[in-house]
Order: C-alpha cells, then sequence, then structure tokens
C-alpha cells in the first residue's frame, strides 16, 4: 500500500449524525473526497440535504437522514437505513454536539436543565449512536473506527460558565478511552479530536466579541483560531488504514494552545 493509499477510505461507509452542522458537514465532504460514502443524519432532513448535495457536488456518494439521536430507536433506524442503501457501517463520525454558549451560568448555581440539556446534546447523542452502530459492526464482523468530539475544554477550564461543558467533553474522552479498550477484541478503533475554538456559527456570538476572541487568539501559539478545514485531515487520518495502529486517543487541534499550558 502507497503512502497516499493509507489515507484512503475508498470502498468505506461513514455514518455521520449531526453531519448537518458545521463541522460534520465539512467532515462528510472530505471524507467522500477521501472515497467513503456518506449517510449524513441530521435533526431535518433538509439539514442533512443540504449537505448531501454539497457531497454529491465533488463527486461523491451521499444519503441525507433525519434523526433525533438523543433516542435509541431513531440511532438504530439511521444505522439500519445505512446498511440499507450502503451494505455496512465502516465509520462513525459522531459530530453532534456544543451548545456551551448558550448556556452560561457560574459554577456554583449553575442550573440542572441547562446542565441536562448539554449532556443530552453532547454525550447521550455520542452514546446512544456510537451503541447503535457498534452493535452493527460487532455483527457484521468487520471491524471499523469511530471518531469523536472532544474539546480542548475537557482538560482545560474556562473562566466563563463552561461547567456542563467541560463535564460532557470529559465524559467524550474518557469514553474514546474505554470503548477503545473493550471495542479493540472486535477490530474497532475509536478515538477523538479536541479542537479549540473553530470559527462556526455555534461559537460566533463568543468570537464576535473582539476582547474575547483577542484574548483566545492571544493564547494560541499559532495565533488564529480553527477552521473546519482544519479538522478535516486529522478526521480523515484517524478514520483510515493510516492510523491502523492508533486507539483510544484524543488529538489535540488546537494551534499548540495546550503545549502552552
Ligand atoms: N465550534 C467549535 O468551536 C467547537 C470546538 C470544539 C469542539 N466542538 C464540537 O464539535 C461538534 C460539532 O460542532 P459544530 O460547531 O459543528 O456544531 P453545529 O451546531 O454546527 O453542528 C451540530 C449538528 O448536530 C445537530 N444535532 C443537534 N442535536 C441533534 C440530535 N438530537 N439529533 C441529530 N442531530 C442533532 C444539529 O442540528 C447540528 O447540525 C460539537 O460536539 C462541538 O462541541 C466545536
Amino acid at each position: 500500500m502507497s503512502g497516499s493509499d493509507l489515507f484512503s477510505l475508498e470502498g468505506r461507509v461513514a455514518l455521520i449524525p449531526g453531519g448537518g452542522g458545521a463541522i460534520g458537514g465539512a467532515m462528510a465532504v472530505a471524507f467522500a473526497q477521501a472515497g467513503a460514502k456518506v449517510a449524513i443524519a441530521d435533526v431535518t432532513l433538509e439539514r442533512s440535504e443540504a449537505v448531501a448535495e454539497s457531497v454529491r457536488a465533488v463527486g461523491g456518494e451521499a444519503l441525507a437522514l433525519a434523526v433525533d439521536a438523543t433516542q435509541e430507536s431513531e440511532c438504530e433506524r439511521i444505522v439500519a437505513e445505512t446498511i440499507a442503501r450502503f451494505g455496512k457501517v465502516d465509520v462513525l463520525v459522531n459530530a453532534i454536539g456544543g451548545g456551551a454558549g448558550r448556556v452560561l451560568y457560574d459554577a456554583e448555581v449553575y442550573p440542572r436543565d441547562a446542565w441536562d440539556w448539554i449532556m443530552e446534546l453532547n454525550v447521550r447523542s455520542t452514546l446512544l449512536a456510537t451503541q447503535a452502530a457498534v452493535r452493527a459492526m460487532i455483527a457484521a464482523g468487520h471491524g471499523g473506527a469511530v471518531l469523536n468530539i472532544s474539546s480542548v475544554r475537557a482538560d482545560l477550564g474556562i473562566n466563563a460558565g463552561y461547567s456542563a461543558y467541560v463535564a460532557a467533553k470529559g465524559a467524550i474522552s474518557s469514553l474514546t478511552r474505554q470503548w477503545a479498550t473493550e471495542w479493540a477484541k472486535h477490530g474497532i478503533r475509536v478515538n477523538a479530536i479536541r479542537p479549540t475554538f473553530v470559527d462556526t456559527p455555534q461559537v460566533a456570538m463568543l468570537l464576535d466579541d473582539p476582547a474575547f476572541k483577542a484574548g483566545v487568539v492571544s493564547r494560541i501559539p499559532l495565533g488564529r483560531v480553527g477552521g473546519t478545514e482544519d479538522l478535516v485531515g486529522p478526521a480523515v487520518f484517524l478514520c483510515s488504514d493510516a492510523a491502523r495502529f492508533v486507539t483510544g486517543q484524543v488529538l489535540g487541534i488546537d494551534g499548540g494552545l495546550t503545549a502552552t499550558q
């Protein structure tokens, strides 16, 4: 296998819950460009279909699905629909999550409903989608790759009301290591990426504040926040044969931020 073939996803099928979002959408297009067939599952068919169109525009094959990934039966359905269309699921990219900037409260009064919402959005959706996809991978016996999206906030506190989000992303990083340990015997690798701020609509209200953004950028050695295009290379790598001996890793994509801490 040549060096470039190692990074190919030719013949693979990737399911991307949250694929209608900023980061998930960029992953869907990049995974298709690397050769994968892509199933995109988001809250509405319209959101998924918009990204499916972008995948088709680069010559890829895409299936658009609607899902509420906080429901177990819904996650089982999107896995079944992906298999019905493409024959299997090799790769799961958990791209649902976020919400931190919408529920910022001091830690000592962090409200239970905001806490539960962040945990559902980030942890429950990742848990249920992963269980459904991995059960199918185990049953098919062909192995696979799971990619989670954690955050530098799993490891770094921030003095800005982030209690629930740091807990949720801490759980995602821990589950990445736990699942990698449990599912290695099935040939299933589990890794995560751990970005700092990525310039997406989710964090626009924070990054639109020049003082806040300047503070963030001043702590990042490479001198800027991330873009979705910064995440796709590491994501393709972790889901490809180039990373076939890599599992249980949480890869920082942070312009050097955590190297300075
Ligand atoms: N943007 C950043 O700065 C940043 C930084 C680090 C980590 N992350 C993480 O990256 C991931 C993606 O972030 P993003 O900026 O692309 O967010 P986004 O909101 O653009 O994408 C998330 C997608 O998930 C979908 N979704 C939400 N709940 C769902 C449900 N129950 N069922 C199905 N789909 C659902 C949304 O409709 C949306 O399309 C999140 O886990 C986020 O925490 C983002």
